[in-house]
């Protein structure tokens, strides 16, 4: 492939360099994947007014998320075992997000540590926490990001149950792979893919070994994981983990206007609007059909973001058009970082900026904190 113009160019390499198990884990959705085809396909419905003969000179799509300053709304979305899309993935993506200026999220289940990313990078990256039953292996995650100097807490809240995804279960997803004879077919054709892994020591969970040695493939992380996620979570929990970690809390995993009111009270700084970019519950609505009610719900107490579906600066700016002070993107930075390591999340950055600064002018908006409903078409959204 010659020339990457989108965020497609970028999943088709990663799909053709990156070992088919691994592949198949970032691309796909539960079940029968309704929510996470809705959750893109819900975005082109919604119709931009073009404006024209507007002073388009000096446009800016800098903003802020949780009052910490961003190059342009969209940070990259906690995602686990980033490390197998690419040898030192979470590391790579953390670099390529610290030089744009953009936020990046490390997951609990990710293959590098929280003492890697930090190792790697100067300035504060946000972590992702599920909530399990061991509470002193909670206190000491949440303690380890605020020694790695952590500027957000993401917790998420809606995987105390794992969704069913058909693919990592015929492809036996496990970190390492297991060298069985399908695999070392796949394998032998992605050769960058492999000579990275050799020049790493990182292949497994990174911040959980030690405390859950025996995750070794997704059907013991399946039942890890309802033998160690709290099925008794409960909003109380909420409060003394924000307690324990002190600093901004972001709640991921809202999709109901009722649940966003609890989130206020839990005093949290920001919610996410997110089904899990339709790895989770399949059959909800997508996250851009359920953002204008969560908005309407809680107004202007915290911010409201959002992610699902995201493939282009022009979902972004439909996102920030319809309430979002910011977005996530998942599977478009995996997609990157399979296909080209470090420079594809870049590449992929720099698309989604292109794409969002041209489209803000078609819109005849020269700054982006000024996007707001009326870039849109009444009745498409
Ligand atoms: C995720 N997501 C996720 N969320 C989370 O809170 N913790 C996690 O460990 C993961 N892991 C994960 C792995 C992979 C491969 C994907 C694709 C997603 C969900 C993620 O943060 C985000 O909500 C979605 O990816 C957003 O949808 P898009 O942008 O991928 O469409």
């Amino acid at each position: 492939m010659s020339i990457i113009t989108n965020i497609e160019d970028l999943r088709r390499l990663a799909k053709k360099r990156v070992p088919r198990m691994f592949y198949d884990y970032a691309d796909a959705g539960s079940w029968t994947e309704s929510t996470y085809r809705a959750n893109h396909a819900d975005f082109a419905g919604i119709k931009f007014r073009q404006r024209v003969a507007v002073n388009l000179e000096n446009r800016c799509v800098a903003s802020t998320m949780i009052g910490q300053d961003v190059a342009m709304p969209v940070a990259l979305a906690p995602t686990g075992l980033t490390g197998m899309q690419h040898a030192d993935g979470e590391i790579l993506a953390a670099k390529a997000a610290e030089k744009f200026g953009v936020p990046f999220t490390l997951s609990t289940m990710s293959i590098c540590s929280i003492e890697d990313i930090a190792a790697n990078t100067s300035k504060p990256f946000w972590f992702q926490l599920y909530v399990m039953k061991d509470r002193d292996f909670i206190n000491r995650l949440i303690d380890r990001a605020k020694a790695a100097r952590c500027s957000a807490l993401v917790l998420t809240l809606d995987l105390q149950v794992l969704g069913q995804r058909h693919k990592d279960l015929r492809n036996g997803l496990s970190a390492p792979p297991k060298l069985t004879i399908a695999n070392l077919i796949n394998l032998a054709t992605k050769p960058r893919w492999c000579l990275g892994m050799l020049g790493t020591k990182r292949r497994t969970f990174g911040n959980i070994v030690g405390h859950a040695t025996s995750v070794s493939d997704m059907s013991s992380l399946s039942s890890w994981t309802s033998q160690q996620f709290d099925l008794g979570l409960s909003w109380k929990d909420v409060e003394w983990i924000k307690q324990r970690w002190g600093g901004k809390l972001i709640i991921k995993g809202i999709m109901d206007a009722e649940d966003a009111r609890l989130c206020v009270e839990s005093g949290a700084d920001a919610l996410i609007v997110s089904n899990h970019g339709g790895r989770q519950l399949d059959g909800a609505e997508s996250s851009i059909r359920a953002l204008p009610g969560i908005v309407d719900a809680v107004g202007k107490q915290i911010e409201v973001h959002m992610d699902g579906g995201i493939r282009s600066g022009q979902d972004v700016i439909k996102a920030l058009a319809l309430g979002a002070q910011g977005v996530y993107i998942g599977r478009p930075f995996l997609y990157g970082l399979g296909a080209m390591g470090e420079e594809g999340v870049s590449k992929c950055l720099q698309i989604i900026r292109n794409e969002l600064d041209l489209t803000m002018a078609f819109c005849g908006l020269r700054d982006v904190r000024q996007v707001d409903k009326n870039i849109l078409l009444p009745g498409t959204f």
